[in-house]
């Protein structure tokens, strides 16, 4: 089942955001946002708080999964606005999210967005833009955070997207939180769209690492929700996958001997997914370069 509406999922977790961002609240006796968002979809992730009479003083912990725009870029006006939640990122996340030159094109990005959109660069007098954030806890693997009423977010480290990929697994809930880390799910054809834009092998040692968890939910930072039958064993089909694309790769490689070939026609078919539509083609191509360039490293 796939749940792309925002709203409860069950009695812990709300799925805040669109079908495209995705946040998700975990209600113990404190509360956990995961996901940092984006700064365009901040009035909606307020209703959506409103709507649910969410008392924000028990939202404790905001988990970045990961430095990129898109999942970071309303973490500044959450901070500015509630300024008790402690942030919790990686290692290197916290890092990225304090270097000068990230955290530059990230503002830069997030105001072009809010321009392109005609979005105000504030939020009820908040301002909207991006700035260094401080992260508070930093996460590495097995760490935990309790959450009361029996439930705890325990961490993996899952680089491959970013090197700076955190994922938060709940055990009590069966629920695993990767943002990008794992490939996404088309359940109308069973393809799966594989992310590794950082590193293949990084990437495949990080789902050999989720593959040990017993998951029946899954909270992806696009798309939504997969539950019930299709989350079972999910980790180790996007496993299957991520390998079998990794084998198509090169072995197209094989057949073209040429790289920029190869990047074109793959990029190509990214940016032909509804996920990338607002990606512009150069980045893609970068990203798609990058990632094909570590495909094709020995192993
Ligand atoms: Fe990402
Ligand atoms: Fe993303």
């Amino acid at each position: 089942m796939r749940i792309q509406d925002p709203g409860f999922i069950n009695a812990n977790i709300q799925f805040c955001g669109s079908p495209n961002i995705c946040m998700y609240l975990v209600k113990g006796r404190h509360y956990a946002l995961l996901g940092g968002g984006v700064a365009w979809e901040v009035p909606r992730l307020e209703a959506q708080l409103d709507q649910y009479q969410v008392d924000r003083r028990r939202i404790r912990y905001l988990v970045i999964s990961h430095t990129h725009h898109d999942h970071c870029s309303a973490v500044p006006y959450l901070l500015r606005k509630y300024p008790h939640i402690q942030t919790v990122a990686s290692e290197y996340g916290a890092y990225i999210l304090n270097k000068s030159q990230p955290v530059q094109m990230i503002k830069q990005v997030t105001r072009q967005i809010l321009d392109a959109q005609h979005h105000p660069h504030q939020h009820n007098g908040i301002p909207l833009d991006f700035q260094p954030i401080p992260v508070a806890l930093r996460m590495t693997d097995g760490d935990h955070l309790d959450l009361g009423d029996g439930l705890a977010l325990r961490f993996y480290l899952t680089p491959g997207h970013t090197r700076c990929s955190l994922s938060v697994y709940i055990p009590e809930l069966q629920a695993l939180f990767p943002a990008d880390a794992v490939p996404f799910p088309d359940i109308r054809n069973g393809k799966f769209t594989v992310t590794a834009d950082h590193r293949y092998d990084d990437y495949i040692r990080s789902l050999e690492k989720l593959k040990a968890l017993s998951v029946r939910l899954v909270g992806y930072e696009h798309g939504g929700v997969l539950a019930g039958q299709d989350a079972a064993g999910i980790i180790a089909r996007s496993l299957a996958a991520t390998r079998r694309q990794r084998q198509r790769i090169r072995q197209r490689f094989e057949e073209l001997q040429d790289f920029d070939r190869l990047v074109e026609e793959t990029a190509g078919k990214y940016q032909a997914l509804p996920l990338f539509r607002q990606v512009p083609p150069d980045v893609i191509r970068a990203i798609t370069a990058r990632m094909i360039r570590s495909a094709l490293e020995e192993t």
